[in-house]
């Protein structure tokens, strides 16, 4: 992309640009680093227009690096809840805790901290600190796939990335990095979208290898799927006084939350109590075990198939043997509230319905 190019991209944005909570209408302000941080982290998982609600309430509950270091896993988990990827969240507050009130503002310092990778470090640096730092996001590599008819993607070796990497440094070597960068973003968002790229409307369409070929949707190639099966089994365990069991930490796929106890299993597992969760309740206990069938759910690349197998203890909450680090009891009416994470609530519907 010659100067030229970048100065209609400039110009596009400038006066195309939506109005985000992270963004002040001067779009050539130097944003809040930590507001960069915070935003574009939750972006990358996350589209737009959920990120605004998650973001304005974030920001309304931490507003600074200070008030985050000081709060809770717990509390903050409360505030990432529904987006997902919860290590996310944990390295934020990791983060914010080691920095303690402001952020690093070289790439280097900012690529030590948890969670913050080349990615996030070059949006912080370019949007926030206006140092003529390069960014690589998915609508970049859009945008540049397609505007140099690359048929290959940057997660395919180093070599590809190495090439991706140097187009966006040539995007950002300039004293307007910040607008470039982000006007590429909002370019890939709006324009250059995955489906029905609106090649009639981009402002680098005179030079877009694509566009000339009339090939967009050719670009970017598909990605070579990488998919994980996992099989297993969600125990919903009640007490004879209507209680739910709870377990917290060190679980797969969720982080330091309360969720139903869940193990691996082999598919073809015979009916009963898998004997990994035998480890954590007294099967001498158990009145009666129903298996209520399966739920599909799909976890970032984790394809999970769990059987769900209700199991009634004999015994009321306060004499139950349980066998965890971390566990609680919880009302069954309120434990869809605590459970609240997708994979425990479609649970918990099921012994509603049964
Ligand atoms: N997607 C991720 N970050 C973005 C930003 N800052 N502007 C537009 N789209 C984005």
């Amino acid at each position: 992309m010659d100067s030229l190019e970048l100065k209609k991209l400039r110009q596009w944005f400038l006066k195309n640009a939506a109005l985000l909570p992270w963004r002040s209408p001067d779009l050539n302000a130097r944003r809040n680093p930590y507001a960069v941080w915070i935003s574009e982290t939750m972006l990358q998982q996350t589209q737009v227009s959920t990120v605004k609600d998650y973001f304005t309430r974030w920001m309304e509950r931490f507003p600074d690096i200070q008030t985050l270091a000081a709060a809770s896993e717990e509390d903050v988990f409360k505030f990432w809840q529904g987006l997902g990827y919860y290590s996310r969240a944990r390295n934020i507050l990791r983060t914010a805790q080691i920095v303690g009130k402001e952020l690093p503002s070289s790439r280097k310092e900012l690529e030590a901290l948890p969670g913050i990778g080349a990615y996030t470090a070059g949006a912080i640096l370019s949007l926030a600190f206006h140092q003529s730092e390069a960014i690589l996001d998915g609508n970049l590599v859009r945008i540049f796939s397609r505007f140099y008819s690359l048929d290959f993607l940057p997660t395919e070796n180093a070599q590809a990335a190495a090439i991706y990497w140097d187009y966006a440094k040539k995007v950002a070597d300039s004293p307007k990095a910040y607008l470039h960068n982000e006007a590429l973003m909002e370019l890939g968002r709006t324009i250059c979208k995955i489906k029905n790229p609106q090649c009639q409307s981009c402002p680098l369409r005179n030079q877009c290898k694509s566009f000339a070929q009339g090939t967009a949707a050719k670009f970017p190639p598909a990605k070579k799927h990488i998919q994980k099966d996992w099989h297993g089994t969600i125990l919903v365990v009640e007490s004879k006084d209507n209680k739910i069991l709870a377990v917290h930490g060190e679980q797969k796929f969720f982080c330091n939350q309360y969720a139903l106890p869940h193990f691996e299993t082999v598919k073809s597992f015979p009916a009963g109590i898998p004997v990994a969760a035998e480890s954590l309740i007294d099967v001498d206990q158990v009145l009666a075990t129903d298996n209520l069938g399966n739920i599909r759910h799909n976890i970032t690349v984790h394809k999970i198939n769990s059987d769900v197998l209700h199991i009634r203890l004999k015994v009321s909450s306060a004499k139950a043997h349980v066998s965890h680090r971390d566990f609680v009891w919880l009302e069954k009416a309120k434990a869809p509230e605590v459970l609240a994470n997708s994979f425990s609530t479609k649970a918990l519907k099921m012994i509603q319905n049964a």
